[in-house]
């Protein structure tokens, strides 16, 4: 791959000499979805496919910018001097937000380069394409420069970048599962204190599977800030009584006894969520490390139940592939991972069955929603770095 994306180098920018290759990974999440802005706890993990990009530095302030993913936009040029957002500049927007928050935070960059993108991650598909790109773009600056920012601040820059620049408000769990996932690990974060543990993946037996409904699905015009809005409500409401700062602080037994001061059912619903996804993920994280996949895989069965009905963010397509696979005997466990609205669903398959599961949750889903899945499995990778 790296030769391929340098060959693209070349023939985009005509040059050879000093260019340096980065990759970035997209992310699943194994379970703890919308906790990370409520507090609480995700189990995310790095994948082995993502984005990659080649870059050689400038003696000016250009920037030009080319992905054979959006062939059809071209070179797209800015000046580091006048970095704004830029509709027509589309994908560019992310790199640039990751450029201007880091210059914000007092870190020189002085010289423009030429870099090229291609990334393997379907677009769109929940698995966090464009933090996978934040990502490649602060570690490409911190490798460039010379800045020795650690990781962590670097992934606190991407979500920087999303949340000012971009205008998505998204929490913190794409951009840390990329910039700090390991091989063959899943990573328990909680969201409130960044504190976080890699957690062995060891499937002998089982797989991942991840499927994609391949709905267009946009997180920005989604109903992701609503849902935000509703929970930044319903803790407003328990701290009349409560002395907490998240849901995540709460446990079941303390959400139960004090949720009749939320006022509102949907809102109730929601916060429940939170607080109950919250603990299922620490449940799974001990589940895991106990080699008990049949609890874990009860456990993600919960998780979507739970997003279909109190948090209200499947919809047709994702809860179509998701009780597919409930449906066969090869699964141990299945679920909705990422914001929703469509995107992909993540299932614990035993390996004797991945083509039969395949098959067969391919052509229910095509039944019923009259086009196809993709399916993908879910090799645990390395986060982003140098090649
Ligand atoms: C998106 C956001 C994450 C997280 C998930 C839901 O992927 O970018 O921060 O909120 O949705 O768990």
């Amino acid at each position: 791959m790296k030769e391929k994306i340098n060959k693209l180098f070349f023939n985009i920018f005509n040059e050879n000499d000093n260019i340096k290759t980065f990759f970035s990974p997209g992310r699943v999440n194994l379970i703890g979805e919308h906790t990370d802005y409520n507090g609480g706890n995700v189990f995310p993990c790095a994948l082995s496919f993502g984005t990659y990009g080649a870059i050689k530095l400038r003696e000016d302030k250009k920037v030009r910018m080319f992905s054979s993913n959006f062939e059809d936009l071209g070179i797209i040029e800015f000046e580091l001097d006048n970095i704004k957002y830029d509709k027509s500049h589309d994908w560019v927007n992310y790199p640039k937000g990751v450029i201007d928050v880091m210059k914000k935070h007092g870190h020189d960059i002085n010289k423009g380069f030429d870099a090229v993108i291609y990334g393997n991650i379907p677009n769109g598909a929940g698995l966090s394409s464009s933090a996978s790109l934040e990502l490649l773009i602060a570690v490409m600056m911190n490798t460039l420069f010379n800045f020795k920012i650690d990781r962590v601040t670097l992934v606190k820059y991407s979500q920087e970048a999303e949340n000012k620049f971009v205008g998505v408000n998204c929490g913190i769990m794409d951009q840390f599962a990329i910039g700090m996932g390991k091989d063959d690990k899943a990573i328990l974060l909680d969201c409130n204190t960044l504190e976080y543990t890699y957690c062995p993946v060891e499937l002998k037996e089982e797989v991942l599977v991840i499927a994609n409904t391949n709905k267009r699905r946009g997180l920005a015009d989604s109903k992701y800030n609503e849902r935000r809005k509703e929970c930044e409500t319903a803790l407003e409401e328990l701290k009349e009584n409560l002395n907490i700062n998240s849901l995540g602080e709460l446990t079941i037994e303390e959400f139960e006894a004090n949720k009749y001061l939320i006022k509102d059912e949907i809102r109730r619903k929601r916060a429940k969520h939170a607080v109950y996804e919250n603990q299922r993920t620490l449940q799974a994280k001990k589940a895991l490390g106990d080699g008990d996949l049949k609890t874990f895989g009860e456990l993600m069965n919960m998780s979507h139940i739970s997003l279909r009905d109190d948090y209200e963010v499947t919809g047709l397509e994702l809860d179509t592939l998701v009780e597919e696979a409930w449906k066969h005997n090869g699964t141990i466990g299945s679920r909705m991972t990422g914001a929703g609205f469509g995107g992909c669903t993540v299932s614990l398959v035993k390996k004797d069955n991945v083509e039969d599961f395949i098959a067969k949750v391919g052509q229910g889903y095509l039944n019923k929603i009259g086009y196809e899945a993709s399916f993908y499995i879910g090799n645990i990778g390395n986060g982003t770095r140098e090649l």
